[in-house]
C-alpha cells in the first residue's frame, strides 16, 4: 500500500516540476474556419515568446480550453470555451480572449505582462508600467510627463507642491479637482499636479472643467494663458488649456480619459497682474463595457481547468503525503 503512495506521491511532485502551473492545454474545434485557428495560433506563438507559459495542443476536448467558432466572440467560464467567430478576430483579441480565459481577469492591452505576473514567470519582463509609461527593452518603464517611479506610479513635481490638495486622488470614485484655497483665490506662487486614478485598469474617469479662474490678462499675441494648465490621460483635451475667450468653450463638457488615470498640472503664473481661484473640476469613475471588452459568456465564478488542474495534483499530493505519515 505504503509503495503505491510513494509512487502517486512521486509522480505528483514529477508532474508539478514538468508542470510549475505553466502548460496550458487547448483544443481546435473541428469546425472551425482556418483563420480562427490562426489567429489563436499566432497569439500563442507570441505569448509563448513573451511568458514562461508553454502552449500544448491536444487532440481531444477533455480538461483543455476549448476554442469553438460560434460566430461572436466570448469566453465561458462554466465550460472552459473561447468563443470566437471571423467578425470578432484580430491580433489584439485573439491574445485578450487567451488572457481573460487564463486569468480571468478583464483584458487589456499588456497581456504578456499579466499572464506573467499571474504565472510567476519571473525570467521574463513582469512589470507594469502605470500612467502611460511604457516599457523599454530591457524592462523598465519610461514615464511620462510628470511621472517618476519604477512604475511611473508617482508625482514627478511632489516636492515642489503648493497646496494640500495637490497629489494623487485613488480612494474615491468621484469628487473634485481644486485648489484647498478654492474659491477663495490662490496664492500667486502656485504649483501643484493632480493624478485622478481609478483602481481597475478598464475603468476610465470621466471630468468636467465647471470653472476655470487662470491668468488671462496682458496674454502674449500667441498665448492663450498666463498660467500654464495642462490635462494628460484623455485625448479629447488640446493642452495646453486655453483660458482667453477659447477657454469657455471647454466649460461644461464632459469629457473622458484614455485609461484609468488622469493627469492635471497648474503652474501658476507669479506675475500676473493679480489673483485668480484656479480650476474647478468634477470627475467620476466610470465603469463600462466599451466595444473592445470581451464579454463573459456566463458570470458565474468557477476556477478555470487550468488551475482545477493544479489543485488536483496538490489535492493528490497532499492525500499521499497525508496517508504516509499515518
Ligand atoms: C460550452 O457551452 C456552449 C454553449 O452553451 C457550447 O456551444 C460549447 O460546445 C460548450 N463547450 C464544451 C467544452 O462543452
Ligand atoms: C506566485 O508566487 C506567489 C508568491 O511567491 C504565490 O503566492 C502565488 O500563488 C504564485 N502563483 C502561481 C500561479 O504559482
Amino acid at each position: 500500500m505504503l509503495s503505491i503512495n510513494l509512487l502517486i506521491l512521486i509522480f505528483s511532485i514529477f508532474c508539478i516540476s514538468i508542470n510549475d502551473g505553466r502548460i496550458i492545454h487547448y483544443y481546435f474545434d473541428e469546425d472551425n474556419e482556418e483563420r480562427v485557428n490562426e489567429c489563436i495560433i499566432n497569439a500563442i506563438d507570441h505569448l509563448t515568446e513573451e511568458t514562461c507559459l508553454q502552449f500544448v495542443r491536444s487532440q481531444v476536448p477533455k480538461d483543455s480550453i476549448l476554442f469553438l467558432d460560434s460566430g461572436h466572440c466570448s469566453w465561458q467560464e462554466t465550460n472552459n470555451t473561447v468563443h470566437l467567430g471571423v467578425n470578432c478576430i484580430n491580433d489584439a483579441m485573439c491574445s485578450q480572449i487567451i488572457a481573460r480565459a487564463l486569468t480571468n481577469d478583464r483584458p487589456y492591452p499588456l497581456v504578456s505582462r499579466i499572464l506573467n505576473l499571474k504565472y510567476n514567470c519571473t525570467d521574463k519582463c513582469t512589470i507594469l508600467c502605470e500612467n502611460g509609461g511604457s516599457i523599454t527593452g530591457d524592462c523598465t518603464c519610461e514615464c511620462g510627463y510628470g511621472f517618476t517611479g519604477d512604475r511611473c506610479e508617482r508625482l514627478k513635481g511632489e516636492a515642489l507642491f503648493t497646496d494640500t490638495s495637490c497629489g494623487i486622488r485613488d480612494d474615491d470614485d468621484d469628487g473634485t479637482i481644486a485648489l484647498s484655497s478654492f474659491p477663495g483665490n490662490a496664492p500667486k506662487q502656485t504649483y501643484c499636479q493632480w493624478l485622478i486614478k481609478a483602481d481597475e485598469p478598464w475603468e476610465n474617469i470621466e471630468f468636467e472643467i465647471v470653472e476655470l479662474d487662470l491668468d488671462n490678462e496682458n496674454l502674449l499675441p500667441s498665448q492663450k494663458c498666463g498660467d500654464s494648465f495642462v490635462i494628460f490621460g484623455s485625448s479629447s483635451v488640446q493642452n495646453p488649456i486655453p483660458c482667453n475667450s477659447e477657454g469657455s468653450a471647454i466649460l461644461g463638457q464632459k469629457y473622458r480619459s484614455d485609461s484609468n488615470w488622469l493627469f492635471i498640472e497648474l503652474r501658476a503664473n507669479a506675475y500676473s497682474l493679480r489673483q485668480h481661484k484656479g480650476p474647478l473640476i468634477k470627475y467620476n469613475v466610470v465603469n463600462e463595457d466599451g466595444p473592445n471588452n470581451i464579454r463573459t459568456f456566463s458570470s458565474e465564478q468557477v476556477s478555470t481547468s487550468t488551475s482545477t488542474f493544479i489543485a488536483s495534483f496538490w489535492t493528490l499530493l497532499m492525500t499521499a503525503i497525508f496517508r504516509i505519515a499515518h
